[in-house]
């Protein structure tokens, strides 16, 4: 196979996905809220921001290369956890841990996977994280955090921003709201896309049966079609603070919460104990007039300084974009679209297409703007930036 597979960028393999994938499965992945207004803005604060060539300086031994709690990493980028990937390519999560291992950057587990947390597990390194809903029912959390610990995961993150559900209008439209229902719209959309039914439907069926929420307890319903995954048991609009203090004090390993985006809520974490956080409007999938995280990573990094990793997801499509929010005071960035598209073109080789795309970017990037590490990248890289961006203490 062409390792290539043809495509340049990201939105290469945004496209392929699109022709590859029933609309409302593209859409579900693609999409944002109401009027996605953040969805544009997270990729276009990116390309608002122009860095600085810098000419005849030595770059000839850069590298990309960076550590995350202790583990190296082949860039400071990690795959974002998404309930989707076995909808895109059959056990597409099993191919986003094979890709990202290989690569050698953090992949994250979702606790929505379609796969097990088992066998995803199997299929990663140290790098693979877990990503876990906390359930309503505590005790049923604390159940559920156990297995996580058995089945080898030493990191997690909780994903905390959706007390209630979305609104994704589209969803009602393209016949693609949870609980899913055979409607003759989607039906229609099925059988329009036999190279679907062929590659991701027809094995699902003989290999694992229904689709499935399969991490779901075995007290929760977990069929796609019984349940709202949008409501059901993960937008528990009463859950605190204190509930993160009762994973952290049951949890020995890395522990970060995801979603939020003030430096208000970024001290409490600290406050916490908590070794970090990604700032996130899940790819402008819930807040709509959410600022881009990348916009608050300065306010976040002057409010806990040094104590926690700030981490960052919502909007990367290039290498470039991973260079600027380092620069800015980010430890690492997150994505969850690119590689499930690169995962509906070609399942793992299409995952890691898209890593790679995004390490030849940013080490492209890196050459031009006359910089060998990542330690060197700050505010100084930035020609005229706006007012957010902070003053720099070196040129
Ligand atoms: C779930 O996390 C979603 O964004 O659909």
């Amino acid at each position: 196979m062409n390792p290539t597979l043809d495509a340049y960028n990201i939105d290469d393999l945004r496209r392929m996905a699109k022709k590859r994938l029933p609309r409302g499965i593209f859409e579900y992945v693609d999409r944002g809220a109401e009027d996605e207004v953040a969805l544009r803005h997270n990729t276009e604060i990116y390309r608002s921001l122009k860095i600085k060539n810098r000419v005849l300086k030595d770059v000839s031994a850069r590298t990309t290369e960076t550590e995350i709690f202790g583990r190296k990493l082949a860039m400071p980028f990690g795959i974002s956890p998404t309930a989707s990937a076995g909808l895109v390519s059959e056990g597409g999560e099993v191919g986003l841990a094979r890709a990202a291992a290989r690569m050698g950057v953090v992949c994250t587990a979702a606790t929505s996977a379609l796969t097990s947390m088992e066998e995803i597990h199997e299929a990663g390194d140290e790098n693979l994280w877990f990503q876990l809903y906390m359930w309503t029912d505590m005790d049923l959390t604390a159940r559920f955090v156990e297995r996580i610990k058995a089945a080898g995961y030493k990191t997690m993150l909780i994903t905390v921003d959706g007390p209630v559900p979305s609104n994704r209008e589209y969803n009602y439209r393209n016949g693609f709201a949870m609980p899913l229902r055979y409607s003759p719209r989607l039906i229609a959309q099925i059988l329009a896309n036999p190279g679907w039914c062929l590659r991701v439907l027809a094995p699902q069926y003989l290999k694992r049966g229904h689709f499935r929420k399969v991490n779901n307890p075995p007290e929760l319903a977990s069929k796609l079609t019984q349940i709202d995954v949008e409501t059901s048991y993960t937008k528990p609009a009463a859950q605190n603070w204190d509930d993160v203090k009762r994973v952290r004090d049951m949890w020995p390993g890395n522990l970060l919460v995801k979603g939020l985006q003030s430096a208000e809520d970024a001290v409490i974490a600290a406050d916490l104990g908590l070794q970090g956080v990604v700032l996130s409007n899940h790819g402008g999938r819930y807040l709509d007039s959410a600022p881009a995280p990348l916009e608050v990573v300065p306010e976040v990094r002057a409010a806990v300084g040094d104590r926690i990793k700030i981490l960052i997801d919502s909007g990367a499509r290039r290498g470039g974009d991973i260079v600027k929010a380092i620069a800015l005071g980010a430890d690492m960035v997150m994505s969850g679209r690119p590689t499930l598209y690169g995962s509906a073109v070609a399942g793992e080789a299409g995952s890691y297409r898209a890593l790679d795309i995004f390490k030849s970017e940013m080490d492209r990037v890196m050459a031009q703007i006359g910089v060998n590490r990542i330690d060197e990248l700050g505010p100084h890289i930035f020609w005229n930036p706006p007012a957010w961006v902070p003053v720099p203490s070196r040129n």
